[in-house]
């Protein structure tokens, strides 16, 4: 078969073509230059890792890294490879202690990446050992740029990235605080699963209003999303992140279910046996039932109902992402809050009621696009060819700014 031509020939970014999805060469470009390049990467939330000595491990974009808190209460992010021959330090998901020993010639960091002991550095009854110019402090574990901004987490592998509030930019900053607030996180649980699909298309996936009332029948079904109510979707200046606010109607209110009822397995008669699933106690400011904000290119922040999660999404190849569910709470909430917040949860994660579709849609997108890299994706033009803010939900202008950047940054 002829070698591909790589092409994106339209201007703009209302058709992306699918080779950006499949193409091996392409990804390992996205982890240079996106993920290893001047972007903050979500690495976790700071209740996680509550007392001096915790640590959890992750991975970002395709690299292990240990999260830890030092003596001094400072949050570090190292690379989880030790700087002698490269061995992965840490296992285990998180744990507590003093240091990390590397299994292998048990060398010893510090909590935060530091190199402080090597078995045998001077060498055995006077024979062999390290040369005498060996400085510890030039082989620590490689250490990332860290924010923690109101709880959450930050690193990146640039030096150079901007600070993490210039990052989002003022609009998303709005949307960041009403969430992260300052207010104490309390950590609920987690959700793993695998999707076979490429990553961006889960950033795609929280930037695209048009599909919520289509493609999840839970959502019309119940009522908590109708493509008449009233939405808000905004984006930074660069297009690359998004938040999308909507606001459930009352019930009843100016019902619409005409498009509702033309869904496939959409059935009116259908009534929850337990109310209290949807039932919404408000507890942040605005009326905005939905507020979900993609922080390119590694995280997903969504509250709907009274349920919180971040998303992190860990690219595995160009083909497939884990997808890391953090469920969380506020440490003030009280046992009735907290036991809500449990029950919503059943609308995410791998078997969410709404989230199962988002996954399994994904997976017949990636698909639709192996066989075909040089096609192209027919027409992305709801609400334009433009990048814009809207109020509506009839539109594509988010996932339209994601590409725009993405070009741009990717040289395409
Ligand atoms: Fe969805």
């Amino acid at each position: 078969m002829d070698a591909m031509v790589k092409r994106w020939d339209s201007e703009g970014s209302t058709a992306v073509p699918y080779w950006v999805y499949t193409d091996e060469e392409n990804y390992r470009t996205e982890m240079n230059r996106i993920w290893y390049g001047p972007h903050w990467l979500y690495a976790g939330l700071d209740a996680e890792i509550p007392e001096p000595g915790s640590w959890k491990t992750t991975t970002l974009g395709e690299r292990p890294v240990i999260v830890a808190r030092s003596q001094d209460g400072t949050i570090s992010v190292v690379e989880n490879r030790c700087s002698h021959r490269g061995v992965k330090i840490c296992l285990a998901r998180s744990g507590k202690d003093e240091s990390f020993t590397c299994p292998y010639h048990q060398w010893s960091y510090a909590l935060d990446g530091a190199l402080q002991g090597i078995p045998f550095r001077r060498g055995i009854k006077g024979k062999g050992g390290m040369p005498k110019d060996f400085d510890p402090k030039e082989h620590g574990l490689p250490r990332l740029k860290v924010e923690v901004v109101n709880g959450v987490i930050w690193a990146s592998f640039d030096k150079e990235t901007p600070s993490f509030r210039e990052y989002i930019g003022e609009k998303m900053w709005v949307y960041y605080t009403r969430i992260f607030s300052g207010r104490k996180l309390r950590i609920i649980g987690y959700n793993r699963q695998l999707v076979p699909s490429n990553w961006k298309l889960m950033m795609e996936n929280i930037k695209d209003p048009y599909h919520a009332a289509l493609l999840h029948v839970f959502f019309a079904t119940f009522g908590l999303f109708r493509p008449d109510q009233k939405n808000a979707l905004e984006m930074d200046e660069t297009g690359r992140h998004a938040c999308l606010m909507s606001i459930m109607p009352a019930a009843g209110a100016g019902e619409n279910q005409d498009i509702a009822a033309s869904l496939p397995g959409f059935d009116a008669s259908l009534q929850l046996a337990d109310r209290r699933l949807i039932e919404t106690v408000k507890e942040l400011t605005g009326d905005e039932t939905v507020g979900g904000s993609t922080i390119f290119p590694s995280v997903i922040l969504l509250q709907q109902v009274n349920s919180m999660q971040t998303r992190q999404i860990v690219p595995k190849g160009p083909g497939s992402f884990e997808l890391m569910w953090t469920h969380f709470g506020f440490e003030d909430d009280d046992e009735s809050m907290r036991a809500r917040r449990i029950r919503h949860a059943n609308l995410f994660g791998p078997a969410g009621f709404v989230s199962a579709d988002d996954s399994e849609v994904m997976q017949m997108a990636q698909e639709g696009y192996a066989h075909a890299p040089e096609e192209r994706s027919s027409i992305m033009a709801m609400g334009g060819a433009g990048v814009q803010s809207e109020d509506h939900m009839a539109t594509e202008s988010a996932i339209r700014g994601m590409y725009r950047y993405y070009r741009e940054v990717m040289g395409l």
